[in-house]
C-alpha cells in the first residue's frame, strides 16, 4: 500500500510553522484533518529505504519559501528546456490567481529576453520603436524616488490584460549587457522585494550574475526536460548545486512531460538519482503560433488545458500561503484511507 513519504510529512510540520492547517491543506491537496493528525503525530510515516541507500535525492524546501516574499528563479541542466515558458506562465497564473490581487513582477534578466515575446505582448520591433518609454535594467536608477509608485508606474511595464502584473523587459539589445553589473541586478532584485508580492527572474546567463541572483532567491525551479540528455545534465549539475547550497531550495519541474513516469524514474535510477518531481508540465502544442494568432497567452485563452491546470498546481506549491480556496472538504471525520487516495490516486 502507499504511504505519505517523510519527507511529505516534514514539509507539512515545517509548514505549520507559519502557516495554518487549511492553507496546508490546500498546498497538498488533501484534508484539513489529515494535516491535523500528521500535527498531532497520529500518522507515522514509513521509513524511506532510498535514504538508507544513498540514492540522491532531490526533494527539498526551506521554510523562507513559505514565510516572506518571495523571489523565484529557475535552472536547467541545459538551454532550451522551457524555464522562460514556465516563469511567465507562472507569472501570469499566479498574478490571475493572488487572493490580495497584490502586484507581481517578473524581471527578465536573460541576455536575449523573451517574457514579452512569450507573453505575447510585444516583440522587439515594438520595443526598439518606443525605446524611450521601456523601462529596461539600464534605466533602474541607483536611487529611487521616494514613492513606491516610480517602480509600478516607470520602471516597470504593467501587462495589458493583467492588472497586478508588472514586466521589467530587459535589454532591448544584447549590447546592453557589456555595462550592467551583478550589483545592479541585486539592487533592482530588492528593490522589487520590496514592493512585489512575488518576484519572478528569468536568469542571466553570466556566470558571476547567474550565482548572485541564485544566492538571493527564495525558491529554484529546476526544469527538466523528459528526456535521458535533460536527466544526465541534472546528474552533471549536482554538485555544483550543492556547492551553491541550491539543493535546499529546489523545486524541480518535469517538463514536456509525456505521461509515463515510470520511463523517467528508469532513467534516473542509472545515475542513482530520485527526484521528486513538484510539477509535471506537458507539452502544449504550438504555444507561440497560438498567441500570433490570438495574441493571448494560453493561461488567458485556454485555461481549461492540462498545461495551465499545472501551472495553477506550480502556483499552489511555489505560494502555499496563499489561500487558494478550491473545494471546501464536506466531512469532518478523518478518513486515513480517503487521504491517501487523495495523495496517490
Ligand atoms: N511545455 C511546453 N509546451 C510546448 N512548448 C514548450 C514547452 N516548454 C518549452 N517549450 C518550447 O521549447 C522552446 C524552449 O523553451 P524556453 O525558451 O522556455 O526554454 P529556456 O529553458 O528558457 O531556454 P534558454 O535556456 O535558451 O533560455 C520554446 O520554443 C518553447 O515554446
Ligand atoms: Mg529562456
Amino acid at each position: 500500500m502507499s504511504r505519505i513519504s517523510k519527507d511529505t510529512v516534514e514539509r507539512i510540520k515545517q509548514m505549520a510553522q507559519v502557516l495554518d492547517e487549511e492553507s496546508i491543506a490546500n498546498s497538498f491537496n488533501i484534508s484539513v484533518d489529515a494535516v491535523r493528525d500528521i500535527l498531532l503525530g497520529k500518522y507515522e510515516p514509513e521509513e524511506d529505504d532510498s535514504e538508507s541507500q544513498g540514492i540522491n535525492k532531490i526533494q527539498v524546501v526551506e521554510r523562507t519559501r513559505f514565510v516572506r516574499n518571495k523571489t523565484v528563479a529557475a535552472i536547467s541542466p541545459g538551454g532550451g528546456q522551457g524555464k522562460t515558458t514556465i516563469l511567465t506562465a507562472l507569472a501570469m497564473q499566479s498574478a490571475l490567481t493572488i487572493p490580495s490581487q497584490n502586484p507581481i513582477v517578473i524581471l527578465d534578466f536573460a541576455d536575449i529576453p523573451k517574457v514579452c515575446t512569450y507573453m505575447g505582448i510585444m516583440g522587439i520591433s515594438a520595443l526598439a520603436e518606443c525605446e524611450d518609454f521601456i523601462p529596461t535594467i539600464t534605466r533602474w536608477p541607483v536611487k529611487l524616488k521616494t514613492t513606491d509608485g516610480q517602480i509600478y508606474e516607470e520602471l516597470t511595464l504593467r501587462h495589458p490584460d493583467i492588472d497586478n502584473l508588472h514586466i521589467l523587459p530587459g535589454v532591448v539589445f544584447t549590447s546592453e549587457w557589456l555595462q550592467i553589473t551583478a550589483d545592479q541586478l541585486l539592487k533592482i532584485i530588492e528593490d522589487c522585494q520590496r514592493v512585489f508580492a512575488l518576484v519572478i527572474i528569468d536568469m542571466p546567463s553570466d556566470r558571476k550574475m547567474f550565482e548572485a541572483v541564485l544566492s538571493i532567491a527564495d525558491a529554484v525551479l529546476m526544469v527538466i526536460k523528459d528526456d535521458y540528455p535533460s536527466i544526465e545534465g541534472v546528474a552533471q549539475m549536482h554538485p555544483y548545486l550543492e556547492h551553491h547550497k541550491v539543493t535546499e531550495k529546489l523545486i524541480p519541474v518535469l517538463n514536456r512531460y509525456n505521461g509515463n513516469i515510470e520511463d523517467t524514474k528508469k532513467m534516473l535510477n542509472v545515475f542513482d538519482m530520485e527526484i521528486g518531481f513538484e510539477a509535471l508540465i506537458p507539452e502544449l502544442k504550438d504555444i507561440h503560433e497560438h498567441m500570433m494568432i490570438s495574441n493571448r497567452h494560453p493561461v488567458i485563452s485556454m485555461p481549461d488545458t492540462d498545461f495551465v491546470k499545472e501551472i495553477s498546481h506550480l502556483v499552489r506549491i511555489v505560494c502555499p500561503d496563499w489561500v487558494i480556496t478550491t473545494k471546501k472538504e464536506e466531512t469532518s471525520v478523518f478518513n486515513f484511507k480517503g487521504m491517501l487516495k487523495t495523495l496517490f490516486g
